[in-house]
């Protein structure tokens, strides 16, 4: 089976053709990043705007690099949510026409769901597990048996990702600062600034805007010291930072599966690109006989790849959508 992936929750435009479940025909995102890069943030005007300059183009670049016509594509598959009302609604109108013409199903996919199915293009779905999202919007742990998700803890405040760019903007880095942030930390001594771990009611649920504030002082103190020789850097910083997000994430994923007594943890969302993330979570989940499974970089920012894999899933169930689909800007997992 030959489908079509469409994703504009955000500032991306993508388009990707699977064929069947594992082979990756074409993955085309096109960004509009470099557009929102002097407001320090993501301009959701600017973002829609974008996605609907570039939604043909992105079609027409998947078609060729797959070397394919439209009349072969035999279901469509869309981002409905969760992400910018205005993105969001280029994709799903575009979707729609598109299925309409061609006489073919239309699914109709949730964005978070799909950051755990970039794992599985190639890799077999284990039957239990934790998953971890970790995305610029979201921060959660959830258990999934046999397509049924069972919410174990999520952000109190601040998704990862946004704790991530936040500290970076103070630190003078451009937008987004999670792949800038993991570089300096490289460089840096993750022990030169201790950051206490926010003490929570539910153990699985996370917190980032203590670490935040933190880091701000942080910054504040490194300026009014700047002079002395032992004062932190800024990689000093990114690499204490990192340190103990890091350090707290895989902690309580590993919560997660003595909890559930699972073997497996899928991880997806944009900072499961982070270096340090990865290594530690194979590392020590390693130690204790549990496989991590993490996306090919190429899969871990928002890409229609991981749509189309997941729209599969859905066609598979019969959970098919029609002309009268919305989108859902809020959508949780499993919503
Ligand atoms: O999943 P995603 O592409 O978009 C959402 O659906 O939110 O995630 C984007 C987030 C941004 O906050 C970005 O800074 C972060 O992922 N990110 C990283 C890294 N690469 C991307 N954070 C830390 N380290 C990285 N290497
Ligand atoms: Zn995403």
């Amino acid at each position: 089976m030959l489908v079509l992936g469409i994703e504009t929750s955000c500032d991306e435009t993508s388009v990707a053709i699977l064929r069947g479940k594992n082979e990756i025909l074409s993955n085309i995102v096109s960004s509009s990043l470099f557009r929102h890069q002097e407001f320090g943030g993501v301009v959701p005007e600017i973002a829609s705007r974008h996605c609907l300059e570039q939604i043909d183009l992105v079609l027409a670049q998947a078609l060729q690099e797959a070397k394919v016509s439209l009349r072969d594509i035999q279901l469509i598959a869309v981002t409905k949510g969760p992400g910018l009302i205005g993105s969001l609604f280029v994709g799903m109108g575009f979707a729609q026409a598109l299925s309409y013409q061609l006489g073919i199903p239309l699914v109709a996919v949730n964005h978070l769901e799909a950051h755990f199915a970039a794992n599985f293009i190639g890799q077999a779905v284990p039957d239990r597990y934790v998953g971890l999202l970790v995305s610029g919007g979201h921060t959660s742990l959830t258990y999934q048996e046999n397509g049924k998700y069972e919410l174990l803890g999520e952000t109190e405040d601040d998704a990862v990702g946004e704790a991530y760019d936040k500290v970076a903007k103070i630190m003078g880095l451009d937008y987004p600062g999670g792949p800038a942030m993991d570089k300096l930390a490289a460089r840096g001594n993750p022990r030169a600034i201790l950051f206490k771990k926010p003490k929570q009611e539910k153990p699985l649920d996370f917190s980032f805007s203590g670490i935040k504030t933190a880091a701000l002082y942080a910054v504040k103190d490194m300026k009014t010291g700047e002079r002395k020789s032992d004062a932190p850097s800024n990689e000093d910083l990114a690499a204490s930072f990192q340190y103990a997000v890091v350090r707290w994430i895989v902690e309580k994923a590993l919560s997660a599966c003595e909890l559930k007594d699972v073997r497996h943890i899928v991880v997806g969302g944009g900072v499961s690109a982070n270096s340090h993330l990865r290594a530690e979570l194979i590392r020590q989940a390693g130690e204790q006989g549990i496989q991590v499974l993490i996306p090919p970089q190429s899969l871990t920012g928002d890409n229609a790849a991981m749509i189309a894999r997941r729209g599969i899933e859905l066609f598979e169930l019969g959970q098919l959508a029609d002309l009268r689909l919305t989108a859902k800007p809020n959508l949780r997992i499993a919503g």
